[in-house]
């Protein structure tokens, strides 16, 4: 599974890409706001710090707008993925760019039939919200695990990209449910590697070593 961080923040962006395990970054307008930074700088910077797919969305709200904001974004680097909300605007803006061959992610999805129609109009990506859905008592993911039903009864290609996500639980569960994508919080991230038995064996390998006087 692909770990992209979902952040703006370039502080948290530059640490992630240091670890060498970020495969890409996803934006949203609220993330950018909370940046302090201007739209197409803040993108500019983030294609260079990770190599890989940055999603960016647009902020129009009719088909033609998105298509057009699509189109600029996706002209200011290769690696930007117009991100596109899902509703019927979103859905046709989708399609049309798809067809120009312009990498799209269908976002705020919250059903497998929202996840099937983002798939029938060529999205690369589809992101489905696990922890919003959480959030009202329905089990996000659960989403997962029908979307990924849904894509393998009709071969569809778009790529499971798990977010909103709040804690490892999710992450572990995306794995195991074999998402292609899971974009996940810095602060999250950062717990991953986490466990307290490593912390506690590590602790007592190093105070035997001490103890014993051993040098390498
Ligand atoms: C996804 O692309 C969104 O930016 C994000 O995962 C939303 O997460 P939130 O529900 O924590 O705001």
């Amino acid at each position: 599974m692909k770990i992209f961080i979902d952040s703006a923040n370039l502080d948290e962006l530059e640490k992630a890409a240091q670890t060498g395990m970020i495969d890409g970054v996803t934006t949203n307008p609220s993330l950018v706001a909370k940046s302090g930074v201007s739209f197409e700088k803040l993108l500019m910077r983030i294609c260079e710090l990770v190599p890989g797919p940055i999603s960016a969305e647009v902020t129009a709200l009719d088909a033609p707008g998105m298509i057009e904001e699509g189109r600029k974004l996706s002209k200011l680097h290769s690696n930007i993925v117009v991100k596109v909300p899902l509703t019927d605007a979103g859905l046709k803006a989708t399609r049309i760019l798809s067809q120009d061959g312009i990498a799209t992610n269908v976002t705020l999805c919250f059903s497998p039939i929202q996840a099937y129609l983002a798939a029938k109009c060529g999205a690369t990506y589809v992101s489905p919200f696990v922890g919003r859905l959480d959030d009202i008592g329905v089990a996000g993911m659960q989403l997962i695990q029908d979307i990924r039903k849904v894509y393998q009864n009709y071969g569809f290609t778009t790529q499971i990209l798990v977010a909103s996500v709040r804690h490892p639980e999710h992450v572990l569960q995306s794995i195991m449910m074999g998402a292609d994508v899971a974009t996940i919080p810095y602060n999250v991230f950062t717990k991953l590697a986490q466990h307290p038995l490593t912390e506690k064996g590590l602790n007592q390998f190093m105070a035997d070593w001490k103890a014993a006087g051993l040098t390498l």
